[in-house]
Parts: C-alpha cells; structure tokens; sequence
C-alpha cells in the first residue's frame, strides 16, 4: 500500500525529540516490509538540507486566508535512508534554523499541511493512509474530508499518531479562513473549549487514534489537558502501539560513534572502555556507577527534580558515584544543575545541549539512565539504554510502565512511582547496592539486552491498523 508520514521532525533532517526517531525509523521498516512509504516534513535549515542533494519534483503556491507563499517540493535524491524523504520548502516561513518556536506556527504548520495536500492532489495517484504526527498536521483529516478543493482526495484513509497530547496547536478563529473552503455545517469539527484545536481536530476526523504506547492510551482517558473526554468518545477507534527503536542505528557492536564495540557476550569490558572515555572527558571516576540523565529539561521529564535529587545523592553517597546530566530546557534548571558541577567536582558534570555522539556514548558508558518523567508517551531512552545494558531507573507512566519492570519482580530495571526527589533518591540508593551485588547486576543487564524493541515486530501493527480501516471503509 502507498503511505505518507506527514511530520514536524524525522531524524536526521530535523530532530527536536523522540518523534524524529520513530518518524525517522518506522517509515524504513515499513518500506521493507513491501509498501510503498513517503514521508513529508518542513525544509528548515538543518545540518542535513544543507550537506544532501535534492530534486525539486513540484512547485506551487500556498493560499493562507490573503497571503500567498510560494513552495516546492524536494525529494531526497538517493532514497538513502530507506523510504522516499519529501522537504516543503517555503522559504518565508521554513529557512530558519529552529523547528518550533516562533510566532508564526501556526501560520507555519497550516502552511505546511496545505502545501502537502496540493501536492499530494496534484500526482494524481490517490495514496492509502496518510499518518499524521501530533499536533503540527492535525488539520488534514480535517481538510481531506471536508474542504471542497480536496474531495479527489476523500477517500484516503487517515491516521493520528500521538507522541504527545500536552501540546495541542490551539488558535482562534479568527484564523479559521486560512483553512481552505469547507462547509461551515462541520465548523464544530474545529472547535474545542471555544478555541481551535488542532490535536482535537485530528482526533475526531481521522480514521484511527494511535497513541505511542498503550499506558499513554489509558492515560490520556484521565489526563491530557482537557482532551479526556474526547479520547473516551473515541476509544473504538484507537489503539496504543508501542514505539520501537530502529535496531540498526541503535546497535553497541557497530555504532560508529562508541569507544569501544561490545555485544551480549562481551558487555562487561565494552561498556568499561566506553566508561573509562566519558569520565576522561568529563572529568568523572571509572570506578563508580554512573548515573546519567539525557533528555530536554522540563517539568515533563523530572528535569525540575535533578538539581536537588542530585545534590542529595551526590552528598550522601559522595564519591560512591557519578552523575552526568546531557540536556537543555527550562534556564533555571540549566542554572542549577551547572551551579552543582562546582559543588560536586570529580563526581557529577553536566553538558547543556544536545550531542547526539555524546548520546549514544553516555548509553553505552552509563550503569543507569534516570527517566523521572511526570508524562511519557512511549520513551525511547530507556530502550535505547537496555540495548546498550545500561539499566533504567523509570518512573511508572506511559511507555516507561510498559517496557520497564522493578527488578525485584524479575524485571529489568528499577522503578518508582512518584515524581518526586525522594522517589529518585531512594532508586538511586536500590541502584547503588544493586551495583554492587555484581552477579544480580550483569544478570539484569542481560535480561535488559536481550529485549527485543525492534521495528521489525511493531510496524505490523501500525500495517493492522491501516488494513482494518481500509477495509471498514470497503465493507
Ligand atoms: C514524544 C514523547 C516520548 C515519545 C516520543 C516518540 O517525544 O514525549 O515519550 O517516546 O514522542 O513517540
């Protein structure tokens, strides 16, 4: 079958989070298994745009309400990452170096999802499913039903796939002209707590509801700012299927960017060697457990916590073990926890930021990843740790609940039920004399690496979906 991912974000021409992964991978293992897959995002000024070659394959001009935006439509020539990648280049709205983040999204976003739609409209084939990703391409269940310029389009089949639900595209409508001619009968298709809210929309258009983990599924059903009761009227047609990693980036016996390659058999001494080069570089000792934590720092993950979970666990068990910390995020705990490298030298570091090479080497090299997160969809961290036998230490939520359990109940990590300083602390303490029970520890880590979290098996479900709202569609 033909299928289109439209997104904000697909590794590695433009990551902001875990979305860029799974739309970055899914769309590779999808294409292997004999569909046809595309996947369509933003031409911002990123690393990647600049460094490959594209061809402009269709070019036109978007109408927002009065403005006009001229756009093309660049395919990556090689086809190199395993499905065909489309760019939308609107110069005025997309030649900037961030993803997110100005005052114009929502004119940006709109833009975007309209342009893809005249594109798609202008091949003159009619694709199967277009999976859209969050917020940022909600409006095109939307506008593939209702706008009149779109009907030869009515019959694709249309997916949500939900990686977050806090954020939800809201605007007024006064903006509602931008949206291109529909019917104003189905308005009310657009409206959500007197605002226009794009995750709504998506939600009660599209054919099928995925979320990215089925705990997030039961989750959004109690909390998902102010979508509850929404999720619970479309509980029929939605589906948790949890997120896999793409198993050939994510793999310690040939990750270009280790020190040192390890597998099962061999995990002890390859993961030392990758330890011994992180605390080189960050001035750290080999000889104690490392903690890390890598991730955007905001409440939503338990960036909040660190400082003082840290301070605590650092104090008290001081010179025991080590804490390194690779994110950015809020400022004020970006000051706080940079406050802390001076307090605690030899122990702890912190590198504000995002480093992918640092990344998957912190994988590699750490004892354990903290994910204190108070929301969490799916979470790719801890599986990507597992793989590289670094033990998670979750808090329970969403996907952390469903791919990580206590290993005092034969699992393979260590979990916590509170988002709070006491909670981690007290996981770190488990951890710590975990560590030092060696047998238990390298057995964890086995069980942990042997996890399968591959694609290969997940990427049939999201095949099963589209297949049964194909078919209810036929029957
Ligand atoms: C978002 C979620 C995260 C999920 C990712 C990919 O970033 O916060 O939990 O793993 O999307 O679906």
């Amino acid at each position: 079958m033909e299928i289109f991912h439209i997104s904000a974000e697909c590794y590695p021409m433009a990551k902001v989070g875990g979305l860029a992964d799974v739309v970055g991978a899914l769309p590779k293992y999808q294409q292997n298994a004999g569909h046809e897959v595309r996947v369509v995002v933003p031409s911002y000024d990123t690393k990647f745009k600049n460094e490959n070659d594209f061809v402009c394959v269709h070019w036109g001009t978007v109408e927002l309400g009065s403005f006009q935006f001229p756009y093309s439509v660049l395919k990556e020539r090689t086809d190199k990452l395993g499905y065909e990648l489309y760019l939308i280049e609107i110069k005025e709205l997309f030649d900037r170096p961030n993803i997110y983040g100005y005052d114009d999204d929502i004119e940006r976003f709109l833009s975007f999802q309209i342009a893809v739609l005249d594109w798609i409209k202008a091949r003159n084939t009619v694709p199967d499913v277009i999976n859209c990703h969050d917020h940022h391409t909600g409006l095109i269940p939307f506008m593939l039903q209702f706008s009149y310029k779109y009907e030869v389009l009515s019959e694709v089949r249309t997916v949500i796939t939900i990686h977050n639900g806090l954020y939800q595209g809201w605007f007024g409508f006064d903006k509602m002209h931008y949206i291109p001619e529909f019917d104003l009968k189905h308005a009310g298709f657009l409206e959500w707590n007197n605002s226009l809210n794009s995750l709504a929309v998506a939600v009660k258009c599209a054919h099928a509801v995925t979320t990215v983990s089925p705990s997030y599924l039961d989750e959004i059903n109690v909390s998902a700012n102010g979508l509850e009761s929404l999720f619970n009227s479309v509980r029929s047609k939605s589906k948790g299927i949890l997120n896999g990693i793409d198993i050939e980036v994510w793999n310690p016996l040939k990750d270009k960017m280790l020190e040192e390659h390890f597998s099962i058999d061999d995990f002890e001494t390859g993961k030392q060697k990758n330890k011994e080069k992180l605390c080189e570089r960050f001035d750290l000792d080999a000889s104690k457990p490392l903690f890390s934590f890598i991730g955007r720092l905001f409440d939503e993950k338990g960036g909040d916590l660190l400082p003082l979970a840290s301070a605590l666990a650092l104090s008290e068990n001081f010179k025991d073990i080590n804490l390194l910390i690779l994110g950015s995020g809020n400022p004020d705990i970006e000051a706080q926890l940079l406050q802390l490298s001076n307090d605690y030298k030899g122990n702890y570091n912190v590198f504000i930021g995002y480093n992918e090479e640092l990344a998957h080497l912190i994988y590699a090299g750490s004892d354990f990843i903290l994910m204190p997160s108070r929301v969490e969809p799916c979470g790719l961290n801890q599986m990507y740790a597992l793989r590289y036998g670094t033990i998670p230490i979750v808090r329970r939520t969403g996907g952390l609940r469903d791919t990580v359990i206590d290993f005092g109940d034969d699992g393979n990590g260590i979990c916590h039920d509170q988002a709070s300083v006491g909670d981690v602390c007290y996981s770190i303490n488990r951890a710590v004399n975990l560590y030092n029970d060696k047998t238990r520890f390298n057995k964890i880590i086995i069980k942990g690496m042997s996890t399968d979290h591959s694609w290969e098996r997940v990427c049939q479900e999201y095949i099963e979906t589209y297949n049964q709202i194909i078919q209810k569609h036929e029957s």
